[in-house]
């Protein structure tokens, strides 16, 4: 059992395995997926719209990311700076409920993604959902997600036909599918 929801990522990216393709995370954030990524022997390129979040996200992988594999940069999740098929991997760990439209960054992701590609996304589940708004009611902020994986799952499925698998984890559900 996981004892707290950055546990779970261990789960998430043992989906993917290890790889040397070139990963992007999206909604970067702290980094642990891009971090988790890299340490998988991807090269990652993060993607984060917030200027601070990205410059401490750098700040802490560089104190343990010594080989370079992660670069930084700051943009948006509907909007990606990328050419069609860039990338062999498309990941997001618990971003998409962040997302303005998460269809959009959906489209996008998949767009960025090689035709032989590998999808991984997780989200919050409602374990995982009161735990972090626990976390936010102590720090007295407020956080609320409005989606879940299977939101995802079916607009991945009616918009491009990927059917992949859903592993429900303790605090998360994870998605990975090839494109
Ligand atoms: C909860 S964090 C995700 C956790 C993170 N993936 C990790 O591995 O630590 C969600 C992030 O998505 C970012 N975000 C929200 N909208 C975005 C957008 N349109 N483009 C890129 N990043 C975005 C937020 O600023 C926030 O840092």
């Amino acid at each position: 059992m996981a004892n707290n929801i950055e546990d779970d990522l261990k789960l998430a990216i043992d989906k993917l395995g290890k790889g040397d393709e070139l990963a992007l995370d999206v909604g970067t954030g702290r980094a642990r997926m891009a971090y988790a990524l890299a340490k998988y022997g991807y090269d990652v390129v993060s993607i984060e719209y917030v200027i601070n979040i990205l410059k401490k996200a750098r700040e802490s992988t560089n104190l343990v990311n010594g080989d370079g594999k992660i670069v930084f940069i700051q943009g948006d999740a509907h909007h990606l700076p990328f050419l069609d098929e860039s990338f062999g991997v498309v990941a997001s760990y618990n971003a998409m409920h962040h997302m303005k439209d998460y269809k959009k960054a959906i489209d996008e992701m998949v767009r960025v993604c090689k035709c032989d590609g590998k999808i991984l996304i997780t989200e919050l589940n409602e374990s995982g959902k009161e735990r972090v708004a626990e976390m936010h009611s102590q720090r007295g902020s407020h956080h609320e997600s409005n989606i879940d994986i299977y939101d995802v799952v079916s607009y991945l499925n009616t918009a491009y036909n990927i059917k992949g698998e859903v592993y429900n984890a303790e605090y998360i559900d994870i998605f990975y599918s090839k494109k």
